[in-house]
């Protein structure tokens, strides 16, 4: 073998031991058991956006809603570990991000392109993604859940928004990435982390 290929391969391997991360292709049968576990977190999630949404726009319109989308990642750890008894931690992650706490890291990033490169691909849209994550000596395992965007999240998060809304936006997220969707779009996904020891 050539010396730099296998100098190369050293370093890399010194390299993954000082950082102490990879991620690893999980066995089937511990992509179902995440999924099962990220199904129930992801849905208790899910309707939470969606109940919220829909009773503030149609209590307060969409500017005054715009409180009602912001779901932080603790809050929602806590709701999905109680339902789901199991200690899980939920964030919601994308590439176009409107606040940055929802900035997706390496991981992350990976799991997007993923969905990202299944767009275009006509009658399939993968359901899921899972990771299995070696970091500073524990496992664990990511599942992601797509988010597409309906007809109603257009008003804050679509080409032509109101002129309330907008000002709004600008005003608390003058950075924001995440406008300019049509609906059926990908949006982002749902990530829940769960540790190897409750993967049972
Ligand atoms: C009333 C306005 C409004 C509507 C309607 C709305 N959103 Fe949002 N959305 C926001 C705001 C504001 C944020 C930033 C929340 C924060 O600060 O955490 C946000 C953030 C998000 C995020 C987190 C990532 C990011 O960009 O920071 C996702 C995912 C998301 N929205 C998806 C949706 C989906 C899917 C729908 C439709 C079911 C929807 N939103 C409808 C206002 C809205």
């Amino acid at each position: 073998m050539n010396v730099k290929i296998v100098l190369f391969n050293i370093l890399s391997l010194l390299l993954l031991g000082v950082v102490g991360c990879e991620s690893k292709e999980p066995t089937t049968s511990e992509k179902a058991k995440v999924r099962a576990i990220g199904d129930q977190a992801s849905d208790i999630l899910l309707s939470e956006l969606k109940s919220r949404l829909i009773g503030a726009v149609q209590q307060s319109g969409p500017a005054g809603a715009i409180d009602a989308c912001k779901l932080d990642a603790m809050t929602l750890t806590k709701k999905a570990s109680t339902l789901s008894n199991i200690p899980v931690k939920v964030k919601r992650t994308t590439n176009k991000y409107r606040n940055p706490i929802n900035a997706p890291d390496k991981w992350d990033k990976e799991a997007l392109s993923f969905f990202e490169s299944k767009e275009d691909v006509r009658d399939y849209f993968p359901e899921f993604y899972v990771q299995k994550i070696d970091q500073n000596g524990e496992t664990h395992f990511r599942y992601y859940k797509p988010l597409k965007m309906y007809q109603m999240c257009l008003k804050c998060h679509g080409n032509t928004i109101k002129e309330d809304v907008r000002v709004k936006l600008k005003e608390l997220y003058p950075n924001d990435l995440a406008t300019g969707y049509s609906k059926g779009d990908f949006r982002g996904a749902i990530r829940v982390d769960i540790a190897k020891e409750y993967l049972q």
